[in-house]
């Protein structure tokens, strides 16, 4: 393949270009290494994933962690290994994913895992996308929420859950609670025998998201989140954790591995990771190597070498562990694209359709400069090494340009409630 140009725009009117050069070379797989299940089964004993001072360990033996974020829900669901393929060859060991509680229960009491009759059903097929993810050599993180934030509709949460006037998401509200373990109930009956002591590929569960950040924090509530999991029977199965910014007062809440989301600036973000939990593996549960677009506003891009250098601090200098938040965006179909609304200065910031993110691999499937820059990095500091698999071709299909959009005019938002910021107040 020669260098080819690839032109997208957001539905912002922005066209941008980007110009592709590097795709024609086949890396040889090295056959004399291991896969990640040839190097971590082992038929007789299958022990949790450990955060033990020298380092993460599966089934007993060090892993760095080394992970990107691949939304199911945001990505065409023929395109699925394709993508996980992508980052598998960019020299990963691990997926991470959220689930769309909005999607799979879209009625209340009536669930879709790719078996419904919706517009989304498709997508929904959960199960399938971690089994997929397995079959491609990759070790799976489980974001279930149950809110999600993402950028994506309401977080994540169905909106029928408003019906209810007195409705308080996030919260001990006991009608928010109940319909949370009646959805985590159906999910988990989909994915329990995927956690990797029973033999499947998921080897942590994150609880809830970002909750450091919500203005109306419950120590109750978090111990509720947990505590599903522990009736589920998991103590002993997986590793459970919790992400957030080290700044946003989540600390004193948790009592599972906590993990840091930032986009730069390793040692402020991973020293104070390291002051609140000290003697554990570090991570970056959300390595941001670009970061998503409002309309109205121009497309967020980050250099490849800040991305680079960055992300050579996590892996190298503090010999962290991480996950590339996102490695590649995908598209939010449909009216799925969430928004952020701020309570501080009352006004509502909805996101565009690409969820592009200005990822390691574009929206279309293209690697990007900062793939080949990351997988050099993954390459140096992968522990244990893994056989390489090859990289596959890039778009599957042709990229077209839609031409531009013009907007002419713009709703606004009313109705803004003043006792839902505590719901609303990071993406909605
Ligand atoms: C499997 O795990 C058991 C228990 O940790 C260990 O004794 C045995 O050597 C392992 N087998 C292999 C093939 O690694
Ligand atoms: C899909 O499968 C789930 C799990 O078996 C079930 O609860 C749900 O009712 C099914 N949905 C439809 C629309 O049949
Ligand atoms: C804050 O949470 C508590 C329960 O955890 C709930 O009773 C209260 O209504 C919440 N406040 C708001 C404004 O949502
Ligand atoms: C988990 O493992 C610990 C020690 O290995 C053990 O004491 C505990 O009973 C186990 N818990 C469950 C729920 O199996
Ligand atoms: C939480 O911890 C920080 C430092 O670790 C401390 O400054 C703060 O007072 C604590 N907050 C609460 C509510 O305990």
């Amino acid at each position: 393949m020669g260098s080819k140009i690839c032109i997208f725009l957001t539905l912002c009117g922005i066209i941008l270009s980007v110009v592709h050069s590097n795709t024609g070379k086949l890396i040889k797989a090295d056959e004399d290494l291991p896969t990640v299940y040839e190097y971590f089964r082992n038929a007789s004993s299958n022990v949790a994933l450990v955060a033990e001072a020298d380092g993460f360990k599966l089934n007993g033996k060090k892993i760095k962690i080394i992970s990107g974020a691949i939304h199911y829900f945001r990505v065409h669901p023929d395109l699925w290994r394709d993508r996980l393929k992508k980052l598998r060859a960019m020299g990963a060991n691990t997926v991470e994913t959220y689930v769309s509680w909005n999607l799979h229960e879209p009625k209340m009491g009536e669930f879709d895992f790719g078996n419904g009759t919706g517009d989304y059903s498709m997508f929904t097929d959960i199960r399938r996308y971690i089994q997929i993810a397995q079959e491609e050599d990759l070790l799976v993180l489980f974001r279930p929420g149950p809110y999600i934030c993402t950028e994506f509709e309401f977080g994540g949460f169905p909106s029928w859950l408003q019906r209810d006037p007195d409705m308080k998401v996030r919260t001990n509200y006991q009608p928010y609670l109940d319909r949370v373990k009646i959805f985590f109930d159906a999910l988990m009956a989909q994915v329990d025998d995927l956690l990797w002591t029973r033999g499947g590929p998921i080897i942590a569960i994150q609880i809830e998201n970002e909750y450091g950040f919500f203005n109306n924090k419950s120590q109750e509530y978090l111990q509720f989140i947990l505590d599903f999991f522990l009736n589920l029977g998991y103590a002993n199965e997986t590793l459970f954790f919790t992400s957030d910014g080290v700044g946003s007062g989540q600390w004193n809440l948790t009592w599972t591995f906590k993990t840091a989301n930032f986009g730069g600036d390793v040692d402020h973000n991973f020293g104070t990771l390291r002051e609140q939990q000290p003697d554990k593996p570090l991570m970056a549960m959300e390595y941001y190597p670009g970061w998503f677009d409002h309309w109205f506003e121009k497309h967020q891009v980050r250099a490849p070498g800040a991305f680079v250098d960055t992300l050579d601090g996590i892996l190298g200098k503090y010999d962290g562990n991480v996950n590339l938040y996102m490695f590649h965006g995908g598209t939010n179909f449909g009216f799925l694209a969430g928004a952020n609304a701020w309570h501080e200065v009352k006004h509502y910031d909805p996101d565009v359709t690409s969820y592009d993110y200005d990822a390691t691999l574009s929206e279309a499937g293209d690697y990007t400069t900062k793939y080949y820059l990351g997988k050099a990095l993954f390459e140096l500091y992968q522990e244990p090494q893994i056989k390489r698999t090859e990289l596959i071709p890039e778009s599957a299909g042709p990229v077209k340009d839609f031409g531009t959009i013009l907007i002419d005019s713009e709703l606004q938002p009313t109705g803004f409630q003043e006792d839902n910021y505590w719901i609303n107040s990071y993406a909605i």
